[in-house]
């Protein structure tokens, strides 16, 4: 059984007094729930507050993004032993904006994808296509890639501590969200490309989640689905109180 897991992907958004309301609101808002995993991933400045004020609860702390190199010369960037230092438990890998805004690669992301897993650090790791690759039908060829490309050199054990966010880009922040029944496919050919590179029973273990849109009135539908085991959470997360109703989602 795979363990439903909602995660909130802050991006670049709130500074530490607003950051420090919420962590007091949605503390309470979630604290009798244990049957879902609940992870936020902050900005960098807010992960030493988080981590303060989420101490002994059920949050979960992430970060976004990361170097790949432990520690060295690379003005600007973090590495995974800063995150794991501060709190860190998760990171975001390979995320739509950062594939596109920042133009990382398939190859950097799986540097990354070791890195945090060598440093005790959990990946989400992030796929999704295109509108215009959707409309040219190549969503699987694409999805293949980084799938396959995110776990080249991964032993079966380390596979089984990433999540997979399947994000479909033209969903993201749009208000488009895939269908149910679209996203379901799209999970149940990542099991298939999971099962190909280990095995079925890796492939079965291994937790995806949508993302795109996800708000509080879509998220029942989407959680309905076998291959949906939870999602990744952009602009709905940013409020407590609406980021509490997707954690408490209601089995349908
Ligand atoms: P959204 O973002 O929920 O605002 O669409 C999701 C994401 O980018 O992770």
């Amino acid at each position: 059984m795979r363990k439903p897991f909602i995660a909130g992907n802050w991006k670049m958004y709130k500074i530490t007094p607003e950051a420090q309301a919420y962590a007091k609101e949605f503390k309470n808002l979630v604290q009798n729930v244990t049957d879902r995993d609940i992870l936020i991933c902050a900005p960098f400045t807010l992960l030493g507050t988080l981590a303060k004020e989420w101490n002994n609860s059920n949050i979960l702390l992430g970060a976004q993004n990361m170097y790949f190199e432990k520690e060295g010369a690379f003005t600007g960037e973090i590495s995974p032993l800063q995150l794991k230092d501060i709190g860190a438990q998760y990171v975001i890998l390979g995320h739509s904006e950062r594939r596109h805004i920042l133009k990382e690669t398939d190859a950097l992301i799986n540097k990354k994808v070791h890195a945090a897993l060598q440093n005790d650090l959990l990946p989400i790791l992030c796929v999704g296509e295109l509108l215009e690759e959707r409309e040219a039908n190549k969503t699987e060829t694409v999805v293949k890639t980084h799938v396959v490309e995110g776990f080249k050199g991964l032993s079966q054990s380390d596979a089984l501590k990433v999540t997979i966010a399947y994000e479909p880009v033209w969903a993201i922040g749009t208000g488009k969200t895939a269908t149910p029944e679209d996203a379901d496919a799209v999970h149940v050919f990542i099991r298939k490309v999971l099962a190909e590179i280990y095995d079925s029973s890796t492939a079965e273990a291994i937790r995806i989640q949508y993302g795109g849109s996800v708000k509080t009135d879509n998220v029942d539908s989407l959680m309905a689905k076998p291959n949906i085991d939870g999602a990744l959470v952009g602009g709905a997360s940013l409020k407590a109180d609406s980021f509490a109703r997707i954690v408490g989602f209601v089995k349908i």
